[in-house]
């Protein structure tokens, strides 16, 4: 964390020392004119306490990434609609000694869809492989925006169930189905149907994971536009890719979540071109 003392912003993770959040909300307030103040910190999930009240007295905003966007709610005094819903929060803005905590991870997946595919989640039949955090905050996404369906498709057949469930209570009426990642015969009817599938397993982090599905199912839907929430070509894209379909990684979902949070804490528009080159310098 280099000039600590000017930073008023971070990034918290375990491990963080990837994030590219600091080039890229640097870049947006160098765009007004207010400097480089947000840094990165790596923080033991055991030691999110004293982060917190570390932040309640010398910070204006965090970003959170994994493990820290449950452990972190005991210490937020008020949670927006959004994060309360989805019990997740990946931004905290500081204001008079009080923690604020909000998610914007659902207006990065509809800035993604926007900006990838020209669409609005509205309307759309959705397959979601995966019922995690960022799944969860996707699912009550769809529903916010009145997603026709929404089809989730887990390893852990109850965890897609616990997710739905929740989902369902806020969004009464909202088309739901659950399935396992292997039930061939629920995701490749669902698939037919789909106009968007959103994969945001963890499988694809690394360059030998396997598919998260399998990948022939792919061929049910010439229509079907495919967005992977991991930030790299992975062997679902380049199986979507083979077949003609619109495909996109999660780079957009983490400049567009990343703008959500800029404009929480500074009340400015966000300055999406001068994020997306910042996202993109190495640094
Ligand atoms: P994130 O915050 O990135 O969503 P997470 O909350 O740990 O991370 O969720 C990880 C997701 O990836 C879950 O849907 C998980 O499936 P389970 O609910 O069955 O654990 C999924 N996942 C992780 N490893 C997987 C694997 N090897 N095969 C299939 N799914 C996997």
């Amino acid at each position: 964390m280099a000039g600590t003392e000017q930073i008023e912003y971070l990034v918290i993770g375990d491990p963080v020392a990837h994030s590219r959040s600091p080039q890229m909300q640097n870049a947006a307030f160098e765009f007004y004119g207010m400097g480089s103040p947000y840094g990165k910190l790596r923080v033991d999930p055991a030691k999110i306490g004293e982060f917190a009240e570390y932040a309640r007295t010398r910070l204006k905003g965090v970003n959170l990434t994994v493990p820290h966007k449950q452990v972190i709610l005991p210490f937020v005094d008020e949670l927006s609609p959004g994060a309360a819903a989805c019990r997740s929060v990946n931004t905290l803005k500081i204001e008079k000694n009080r923690i604020f905590g909000f998610s914007t991870d659902g207006a990065g997946i509809s800035g993604a869809v926007r900006e990838n595919f020209g669409l609005e989640l509205e309307d759309l039949h959705v397959v979601m492989l995966g019922a995690g955090g960022a799944a969860t905050a996707i699912a009550f996404e769809t529903a916010a925006r009145h997603s026709a369906s929404l089809t989730i498709a887990n390893r852990t057949l109850e965890k897609a169930r616990d997710l739905a469930g929740r989902v369902g209570s806020f969004a009464p009426g909202f088309a739901l189905e659950v399935c396992a990642l292997d039930d061939r015969e629920t995701l490749g009817r669902a698939l037919s149907r789909a106009d968007l599938l959103i994969q945001v397993t963890s499988l694809g982090l690394k360059e030998t994971d396997p598919a998260p599905m399998d990948l022939e199912l792919l061929e049910l839907n010439p229509k079907l536009r495919v967005f992977d929430a991991v930030y790299r070509e992975t062997p679902l894209l380049r199986a979507a890719r083979a077949l003609g379909l619109p495909a996109a990684d999660g780079r957009e979902m983490l400049i567009w979540q990343g703008a959500a949070s800029f404009e929480i804490w500074t009340g400015k528009p966000a300055p999406i071109e001068a994020m997306r080159a910042g996202f993109g310098r190495s640094g």
